[in-house]
């Protein structure tokens, strides 16, 4: 009797002492990125700037994840890797935060408590311009107040031991690794124009450089994401038709993206269509590189 509460209490014990080391090894991987707070451009008031802020908010997403009315959104029923993911309400935190802690949510991945993010798709926006992200802030803290009760987010221990892993990495972490603008704007504006369209908008999904992504497709997240270079298969009309609905001519409708590029891309102009068809029929001309995101 007495031999088998010591073994009882053992594991008890060592099985306490492995979450621990999970818990503890998962934060500090959460935690081993610095924000930069340097960010210090006017948050604009005027009309036409918070008029372009609503327009890179709509094409950027915020309002599907953050919900139409940016009072923050539960994703419980979405996804349920992290546990829970909680999109804070944006119009509240934009009046509680400052410029510089605000670019580094958005653009760097690393949250206001200093923590980085684990769901929020910063490495997306990580090349949005200066004077678009300070119009993007003026408008959110400009948005109309809505106040909806949120829980709290909760990141489970099988997401913990996935960053423990290496297996998961944070949105700083996927940041940080987003290849830079290739294309001088002062050399070629028009497919300049293309590519920072297509890297804050389709990189997403189709890869950080646009070229694929099957790493989540081998962690079991849906299926592989094709190479935007297969763009230049289509022409102008099948092209604004695909992204603005999600669903190819033949009615077969395109996995996660039938659900975001309605609420997206629709509100793209005739113009930035036009640059980002012009600029992804560019990439067939070179083969994708190796990227470890495309195992
Ligand atoms: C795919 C869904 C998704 C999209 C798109 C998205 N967010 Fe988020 N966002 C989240 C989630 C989930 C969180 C909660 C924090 C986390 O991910 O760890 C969050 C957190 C935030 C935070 C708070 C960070 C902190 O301090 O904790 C800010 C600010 C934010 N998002 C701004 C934006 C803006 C601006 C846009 C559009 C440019 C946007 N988000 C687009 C899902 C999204
Ligand atoms: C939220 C994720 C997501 C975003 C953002 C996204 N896509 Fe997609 N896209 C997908 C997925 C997933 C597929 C493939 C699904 C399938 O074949 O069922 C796809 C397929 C495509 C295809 C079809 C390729 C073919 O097989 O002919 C094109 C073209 C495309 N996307 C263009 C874009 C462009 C341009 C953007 C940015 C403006 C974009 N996507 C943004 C997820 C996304």
């Amino acid at each position: 009797m007495r031999w088998l509460s010591i073994i009882l209490m053992s594991v008890l014990v060592l099985t306490g002492l492995a979450f621990g080391l999970v818990y503890f090894v998962s934060e500090q991987k959460l935690s081993d990125r610095d924000a930069v707070l340097s960010f210090d451009l006017p948050i604009p008031e005027d009309e036409a700037s918070i008029e372009r802020g609503r327009h890179i908010a709509r094409t950027r997403g915020c309002f599907g994840c953050h919900g139409q009315e940016l009072a923050g959104k539960n994703f419980d029923e979405q996804w349920d890797w992290p546990k829970r993911a909680v999109a804070p309400n944006l119009a509240k935190y934009a009046r509680n935060h400052d410029a510089a802690t605000m670019e580094a949510a958005i653009r760097q991945g690393i949250g206001a408590d200093g923590r980085e993010l684990v769901s929020m798709p910063s490495y997306n926006f990580s090349s949005l311009r200066d004077d678009d992200l300070a119009a993007l802030l003026g408008f959110l803290r400009a948005a109309p107040l809505v106040e909806e009760p949120l829980p709290s987010p909760a990141l489970g221990w099988e997401a913990r031991w996935g960053f423990v892993k290496g297996d998961e990495l944070s949105m700083a972490d996927w940041a940080a690794m987003v290849p830079p603008l290739r294309i001088d704007p002062a050399k070629d504006p028009e497919l300049a124009e293309g590519e920072y369209l297509a890297m804050t908008m389709c990189n997403e999904c189709h890869g950080l450089d646009l070229r694929g992504d099957t790493y989540g497709s081998t962690m079991g997240f849906g299926p592989p994401i094709p190479d935007l270079a297969i763009v230049a298969t289509y022409d102008r009309t099948q092209f604004e038709a695909l992204i603005e609905s999600g669903v190819f001519p033949d009615g077969r409708r395109l996995g996660i993206m039938t659900l975001v590029a309605p609420d997206r891309f629709p509100s793209l102009s005739d113009l930035e269509i036009d640059r980002l068809h012009g600029f992804l029929q560019s990439l067939a001309s070179t083969p994708a590189p190796e990227a470890f995101w495309r195992p």
